[in-house]
Order: C-alpha cells, then structure tokens, then sequence
C-alpha cells in the first residue's frame, strides 16, 4: 500500500469543496418521539404489506421492470396524462438528481428560493455548476430580484408547497419565475396536503414543455423507508431524462409497494384528513404558548418564538426524547442580511403532538 497517497486530492476538486447534505436525525433505538423529517406517522395501506409479500416470493431472481410500466399507467390516469410523461425514480430526491444531471452543465446556474430544499444547492455544486437563491420578502412571497434571477437561470426549483415554511404560491406568482431558457421544476413532495390538490394545471400552460413536476410517495403514501417518487413532464422531457437514470433505478419490492399504494386513495385520503386535523390544532395550541405559526398546506408546521431561543428549545425538546427540526437560514430575506432560524414540526398522531404539548408547557 503506497501510504503517500493522498486519496482526498483524488476526488474531483468540486467535490473536495462540497461539504455535503445532511439530512435529518433518524435515531436507530426506540423510544423517540420523531417529529423532524416530514414522515407520515401512520402506516401505509394493508395493500402494500400485501404486495411486497407477493413480489418477495415470487420475483426476486429477475431483474425488474425497467420502465415501471404499471406504475406509470396507474399514475397517469391521476395526473390525466399518457403513461410516457411519467418517471418513476428511487424517490424523489433520485430525481432532482437526474434533472440536473440531465440538464445542467458545469458553470452553468440554477436557482431555488431561501430559505427552502437545501439539498438542490448540493446537487447543484457535485454537478459543478452554481446557484443562486430567490430571495423572499417578510410574508415569503419572491422579491422582484427573485424574477430576475430565475429568468436567467438553466433551471428553477421551487418546492410547492415550500419547506420549511408550509406555503404555498399560486400558479400565477410561479409563472413569474419561468426562466427564460430553462427548466422550471415544480417540487411537489407535499403537494398532497393542499388544500386544492395540484392537477398539473401549469404542465397545460404555455410553459408547459419547460415544466417538472416531482411527487414522492415518502410523504403521503407513508413509504419514506421503500423510496419511491416520480417525475410528471413532457414525453420529449421524460425521454432525455431516461437516458441518464440507472437502468433498474427502481426495485421490484419498491415497485410493488408503490403500485398498491398508490391503487388505495382512500387510505391516503384518510390519513391526509387525520393529519390535517392534527395541523389545526397543533397550530392553535402553538399560537397559545407563545409561538408565531404560518398557515401550513404540508405536513408540517413552521413556527417562531417571541424569546427566539428556538435551538435551546430544540436542545430541551431532545433531551426528553422529542425531536423537531431546529433550522437556520444566514443571509436570508430580501437584502440577504437576516438570519431566519425557528423550528419545523411534522404533523404526527395525536398521541405524539400530546406529548410535544405537554413538553412544550413543561419547559416554557
Ligand atoms: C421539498 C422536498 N423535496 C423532496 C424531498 C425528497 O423526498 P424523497 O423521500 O422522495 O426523496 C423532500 C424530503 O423531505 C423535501 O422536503
């Protein structure tokens, strides 16, 4: 073995750079009340159990089908398009990652607005192109700048509605960010909690080529452990984007898994009723302790407290076992000059937001 050899000189200098995503805690041991990365606390539907079963037993010496075929039947007939602008992908972060790769060149910019999905800035960077970000106004709609900027970017994220904020902006305030040569992806991961569900309506605009939509089944389908999401776009998009995925980028498990979950709508459909429930009065109890909360159409809350110590409360919150996402934004706002730092709660049963309630009143 050559113990000269310096192996991080050997990574390719933008990933030598890249400090890498870090995604939420996900604590191994039991006993925790998880409430910081946007799962859905109930189970999926009986129907997945079922199918996983079945596949487990029968398919598993072949490879799987490598176009998703069935999937993407049963997906389009709710997106109320063919099968071909539909891509399945090892959920939905897989496919952020096929976009850029399909579409972005290093030196090349994108853009998403701050604060929201950090992840697209890493995904950006490994790709060696550069981003800028959107800058928001106080009631997080974009500044005129944010225009500016997104129009002359190769690709635009927006997630819709956003996190960490739960917002969501209307198709007319989107248009305004279609670049002008580029690629507009509409991030729906939490698009099912909505209070309008989204009908790809802008995929029938006159931007309608340009646009992405990203849907994950992590999030309402109860499947983040199974990872699973898809891309809705234009055939001629989706056929660029197949020729950068992995051949086999979906398992059979997986594949079976989401077909049968996406097949019980009214599971889903229940759990989104349960869980939005939970969001108004885990809202309500918020604003009685104290707290700033923003309308949420996502699984989440966003919220601020008058004393600020936001990330002691975090601290408190883990040490009884409870965990929230404590966030932190530097050089956010329209002059780029404000720190934006409060704490992002999943919405999870009544029993687990009892818990954090009962916490809450404890250490305040
Ligand atoms: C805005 C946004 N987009 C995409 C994802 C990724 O979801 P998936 O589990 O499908 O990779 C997340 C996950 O939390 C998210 O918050």
């Amino acid at each position: 073995m050559n113990s000269n050899l310096n192996i991080s000189n050997l990574f390719r200098p933008d990933v030598q750079r890249l400090i890498g995503y870090i995604p939420g805690e996900q604590p191994q041991q039991t006993g925790w009340t998880k409430l910081n990365t946007n799962e859905n606390p109930y189970p999926p539907s009986p129907l997945v159990v079922e199918a996983i079963q079945k596949a487990a037993t029968s398919s598993l010496m072949q490879y799987p089908d490598p176009l998703v075929k069935h999937f993407r039947e049963l997906t389009s007939e709710l997106f109320h398009v063919d099968p071909d602008w539909i891509l399945p992908g090892n959920g939905s972060d897989e496919i952020l990652t096929i976009l850029l790769r399909s579409f972005v060149d290093a030196g090349e910019s994108i853009a998403f607005p701050y604060p929201s999905y950090i992840l697209y800035g890493t995904l950006a960077e490994i790709q060696g192109a550069v981003f800028e970000h959107l800058p928001l106004n106080a009631d997080w709609s974009f500044t005129s700048e944010a225009k500016q900027i997104a129009q002359r970017s190769k690709m635009v994220f927006v997630p819709n509605p956003n996190s960490p904020s739960g917002n969501c902006w209307s198709d007319a305030e989107l248009k305004q960010l279609m670049p002008t040569n580029g690629i507009f992806v509409l991030d729906e991961a939490y698009g099912d909690f909505r209070d309008q569900p989204h009908s790809g309506e802008l995929l029938q605009s006159e931007f309608g080529k340009q646009i992405v939509i990203t849907r994950t089944l992590s999030k309402s389908y109860s499947l983040a452990g199974i990872r699973f999401g898809f891309a809705v776009a234009h055939p001629e998009v989706i056929a660029g984007m197949r020729k950068v995925k992995d051949s086999y980028n979906c398992n059979t498990l997986s594949i079976a898994a989401a077909c049968a979950a996406i097949s019980d709508q009214q599971w889903t459909q229940k759990d989104k009723d349960a869980i939005c429930k939970t969001r108004t009065r885990l809202a309500s109890s918020l604003t009685e302790f104290g707290f700033d909360v923003l309308p949420s159409q996502a699984n989440f809350l966003w919220c601020t407290h008058k004393t600020g110590s936001h990330e002691t409360l975090y601290e408190q919150l883990k040490d009884r076992k409870i965990l929230v996402r404590y966030m932190k934004y530097p050089q956010a706002g329209p002059q780029s000059d404000q720190l934006i730092d409060g704490l992002r709660i999943t919405i999870g049963t009544d029993d687990q937001i009892d818990t954090l309630l009962t916490a809450i009143r404890e250490i305040l």
